[in-house]
């Protein structure tokens, strides 16, 4: 499958992707290799994705890294990358599994009329031109019920890049009825060492009986709990914290 190019930015992006593929992997939270970081990761997953096993897109996915997590508690996984080198990755990470990638762009990903239980996206969309719109797109990707997954953050202390959550979650108020922050700059585990700069998660919950975006919402509520997963087991809910029938 090939992408729609009506300009270079996005061919270069690709080229520049490309390039960082084959050591993509080094980086500890990149690659997963050490358990510790693994393990930490498979937590928060374990905590963020749907209960039951469940359609999963990742967006942005890289080498599929956190594909090959989501597959392995039983979820079957769409991801979707901008670069053919990262996607031959994914394809060999994740050989013989329920999986498939797709090269494509993250802003329109290529699935058809296809939904999901979940779409993760991690440090990606802070690389895309129009996130507000990207959200709506994602959102609308989701089965009742499903939720979005994006873990972004801001990197670098002179020149910073990324997102910061306060924008991320002002995007999302007007389109998901549920949203929940997490932070992870304070879980090293995650990172391979410590980290002073921000990252986040977000989690984004379709109301049951309504997908579309818009700004019409009856319920919105915008937790900004410090550990959802805990929170969520203790009243009762499934492992994101989010409440059965809240929305
Ligand atoms: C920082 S990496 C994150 C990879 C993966 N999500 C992870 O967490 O390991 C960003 C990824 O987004 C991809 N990407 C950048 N712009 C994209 C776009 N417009 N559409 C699809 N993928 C894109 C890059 O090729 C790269 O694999």
């Amino acid at each position: 499958m090939t992408i729609d190019e009506p300009g270079g930015a996005r061919r270069g992006a690709r080229e520049e992707w490309d390039a960082r593929a084959a050591s993509f992997d080094d980086e500890p939270d990149h690659g997963l290799r050490d358990p510790l970081v693994r393990r930490a990761w498979a937590d928060r997953l374990a905590d963020w994705l749907p209960g039951r096993p469940g359609a999963v897109l990742d967006v942005g996915c890289g080498t599929g890294s956190l594909s090959l997590l989501a597959s392995e508690s039983g979820h079957r996984v769409t991801g979707v990358d901008l670069s053919p080198a990262m996607v031959a990755l994914a394809r060999a990470k994740l050989a013989g599994r329920d999986a498939r990638f797709l090269v494509g762009d993250a802003s329109a990903p290529p699935v058809g009329g296809q939904r999901f239980d979940a779409v993760l996206a991690r440090h990606v969309l802070w690389t895309l031109p129009d996130p507000a719109r990207t959200l709506r797109g994602w959102y609308d990707l989701l089965r009742p019920a499903g939720r979005l997954v994006l873990v972004e953050g801001v990197w670098g202390a002179v020149d910073p890049v990324g997102i910061p959550a306060e924008r991320l979650t002002a995007l999302l108020a007007p389109i998901a009825p549920d949203i929940r922050l997490e932070r992870l700059s304070d879980d090293p585990a995650l990172w391979g060492g410590p980290v002073a700069d921000e990252r986040y998660a977000v989690l984004a919950r379709a109301s049951r009986d309504d997908r579309g975006s818009g700004n019409d919402r009856a319920s919105r509520t915008v937790g900004l709990a410090g550990t959802a997963g805990a929170a969520g087991r203790e009243r009762g809910g499934d492992r994101s914290g989010f409440m059965p029938g809240a929305s």
